[in-house]
């Protein structure tokens, strides 16, 4: 005979299953509530608060480096401004981010992650030999430093871009970035080795997350900042969610402890 608090518990791990807790929660350029995106301190907060992956967008500066800013330019986040790709990493060390944190490199934030949370990589179109120092760079930390090549998702928009990855590096996952609706739905990301579509959430369907399940591909959806939106993303049966503020996750996941 089954007894209540059996049957409670066995409850409570139904409900479990479908909270978030199986959702990829993604840290958005790190997180944006508590420090300047794509920081470390943005980074480290992110890990902090329980998120299973952060994303972060790099640019090659003139000395070779590799800068994790969304920005081309040091602008919008920096008290300097000017090119990424016509400055070298000392021109670009004399200035700060706008909260007086340094500028990141790569290898910066892969260490100051040190394999607590996976890392997403966008790699940005039109920046020449890019994709071969971001791969060069992470087959050094699976080769040396005890990462694994799932530990990483490369992510663009350009889908060439995700091509020539797989070509090299088939082991790390691949994201294909949309900000639209494709024709054929998830089709495409066939095409293109994607693992995932990474989708804006403003035009998301349903249909797209069935087919690319159906296809063995994942559908995570940027950027969503509201927990209600988390909510409904959930019950539609998303692989995971980018939010600028993770603490939205860590409620969410709370209500599932
Ligand atoms: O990876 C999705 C998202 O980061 C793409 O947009 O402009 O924030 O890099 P953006
Ligand atoms: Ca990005």
């Amino acid at each position: 005979m089954l007894n209540k608090s059996f049957i409670l518990g066995l409850l409570l791990l139904i409900v479990g299953d479908s909270c978030t807790k199986n959702i990829m929660t993604i840290g958005h350029r790190g997180s944006s509530d508590k420090a300047v995106e794509n920081s470390i301190e943005a980074f480290i907060h992110a890990i902090e608060l329980g998120l299973n992956m952060i994303e972060l967008d790099v640019f090659p500066c003139k000395s070779g480096e590799l800068i994790v800013m969304h920005d081309d330019t040091l602008d919008r986040t920096t008290n300097g401004a000017g090119k990424i790709s016509q400055m070298t990493l000392d021109e670009i060390r004399q200035y700060r981010l706008t909260d007086g944190q340094e500028i990141p490199t790569l290898d910066q934030v892969f260490d100051a992650v040190d394999r607590r949370c996976k890392i997403n990589i966008e790699l940005k179109p039109s920046c020449y030999g890019l994709e071969q120092k971001i791969i060069d760079l992470v087959k050094e930390y699976v080769d040396t430093k005890g990462w694994k090549y799932t530990d990483f998702q490369f992510s663009s928009f350009d889908h060439y871009i995700l091509l020539a990855c797989r070509e090299q590096l088939p082991e790390v996952p691949r994201g294909a970035i949309m900000s639209g609706l494709p024709i054929g739905y998830a089709e495409f990301g066939t095409l293109v080795g994607a693992t995932s579509i990474n989708m804006s959430a403003k035009v998301l369907r349903q249909e797209l997350i069935d087919d690319a399940h159906s296809r063995g591909m994942e559908i995570c959806i940027w950027v969503v900042n509201n927990k209600k939106d988390i909510e409904k993303l959930v019950a539609m049966g998303v692989d995971g969610i980018f939010t600028d503020n993770p603490i939205l996750f860590k409620d969410i996941n709370g209500a599932c402890d």
